[in-house]
């Protein structure tokens, strides 16, 4: 029995994207070693790197992008470890990054040396304002530029035979090129490449910088889908950052339209105002019965890994995390969160207003569901003495106390914890042990 409404009750019904039905998670690919790194004030030096790294494994990420190996010592050092340490699971595929240059391929392919499993990640920009004005090449450039590294990238895996590869491209700044051009671009190094159903290649299509909105991104995701000549060779996958605010509905959306696989970082750490947030696209299908794969059921131990190794904070108010997402200040909710909890039964589809997860699904307790402050009522008041103290106030009691406890509050302008509140009601009521 499913413990959340099924996705299909809120596919769109207006369909955009007639193919389009989410019935399973997508592939995913964590970027937190690579994109999220580079955009840290102080980049992980090694020891958080591995440690981000196995909390990554133990979440069930199958591919990592763990870094740009020919970028820093560092980076090239990281990725030595893990394979001179036999750190990668058996079902995980390391993912790394190169730019379309010459001596940054070699440098990528020697730090790989030995390497069961790898998929080798290249990019060049390709909007008009990065060909004119940074590559200054015109189109049959970039695509020539593309070309030559995607035939080094063939003849470098062939010198190391012993290696399963597997290859991604992305036009970087994707979103901000002519879609004609894209695909020109995508279709030329695919067919270097020449993935079968059986062994594919991954194209990877992102909003390096986000400026359209969400469904604009989607229906260009549609258009490559439908128009890729080797789209059934073809891993299409989505890397959203997130400029207006909008990476999470991006990424869903771009799934609706056609993509395979998504491209993100943990509470959407990334350059700028960050990448994707893998947490909570996976959250979201998951209250809409869809298993994510993924494991966030110690959701707070993930979070203390995160902000040990980004040294960033995770915001109150992040879906799913946040110390405040399972509280409730005001006395109308509280009064109705308290009603459904009365009436759910174990095995019922979760139904619980104001709580769209269960918190207890990630390692989260209802202790601090209920708050009790001057913006609150009765209900509040009254399921906690219940839920702490096991004692239940007729309804005559719980409007006298609560004016009492509000009066209290008013006084101290304090929020009232259950202990607190017991010891008014003792003080009230003249209770001793
Ligand atoms: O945002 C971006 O375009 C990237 C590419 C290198 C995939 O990070
Ligand atoms: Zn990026």
């Amino acid at each position: 029995q499913q413990k959340y409404r099924p996705f299909a009750a809120i596919k769109l019904a207006d369909r955009r994207w007639p193919d389009a039905e989410l019935t399973a998670a997508p592939i995913w690919l964590s970027t937190d070693l690579r994109d999220g790194n580079q955009a840290l004030i102080e980049p992980m030096d090694l020891a958080r790197k591995l440690r981000m790294f196995e909390m990554l494994v133990k979440i069930g990420f199958k591919e990592i992008e763990v870094g740009f190996p020919s970028a820093s010592q560092t980076e090239f050092d990281f990725l030595r470890q893990l394979i001179e340490e036999k750190r990668i699971p058996d079902d995980v595929t390391i993912q790394v990054l190169t730019q379309a240059r010459e001596p940054l391929i070699r440098r990528t392919f020697e730090a790989l040396q030995g390497v069961p499993r790898a998929i080798v990640h290249l990019y060049n920009a390709t909007a008009p304002v990065m060909r004119n004005v940074v590559l200054g090449l015109d189109q049959d450039g970039v695509v020539d530029l593309a070309v030559t590294h995607a035939k080094l990238f063939k003849q470098l895996a062939d010198e190391q035979p012993g290696t399963d590869w597997r290859f991604e491209y992305s036009p970087e700044t994707f979103s901000d090129t002519e879609l004609p051009f894209a695909l020109r671009i995508v279709d030329a190094v695919t067919e270097v490449w020449a993935p079968t159903p059986e062994r594919k290649c991954i194209v990877n299509l992102p909003t390096t910088i986000e400026r359209c909105t969400p469904n604009v991104f989607a229906d260009m995701i549609e258009w490559m889908h439908r128009h890729m000549a080797r789209r059934d060779s073809i891993v299409l996958s989505v890397h959203p950052h997130n400029d207006r605010g909008t990476g999470t509905a991006t990424g869903e959306l771009a799934l609706l339209a056609g993509a395979d696989r998504l491209e993100g970082c943990l509470f959407g750490n990334g350059e700028r105002t960050g990448n994707l947030d893998l947490v909570n696209v996976a959250l979201n299908l998951y209250t809409q019965g869809i298993p994510p794969n993924l494991d966030f059921s110690d959701i707070d131990e993930v979070r203390r890994c995160v902000e040990h190794c980004n040294q960033l904070p995770v915001h109150p108010r992040h879906p799913y995390v946040g110390d405040l997402v399972y509280t409730s200040f005001s006395g109308s909710h509280q009064d109705a969160i308290k009603k459904a909890f009365a009436v759910a039964k174990p095995g019922d589809v979760w139904d619980i207003p104001y709580l769209p997860i269960d918190p207890k699904d990630l390692g989260r307790s209802y202790d601090a569901v209920i708050r009790v402050n001057s913006q609150s009522g009765k209900g509040g008041i009254a399921y906690l003495l219940e839920a702490e103290y096991g004692i239940e106030l007729p309804r005559r009691l719980q409007i006298e106390f609560s004016q009492v406890v509000q009066g209290v509050m008013d006084d101290t302008g304090k929020e009232q914890s259950a202990a607190d509140i017991w010891g008014i009601f003792e003080r009230e009521y003249g209770i001793h042990e």
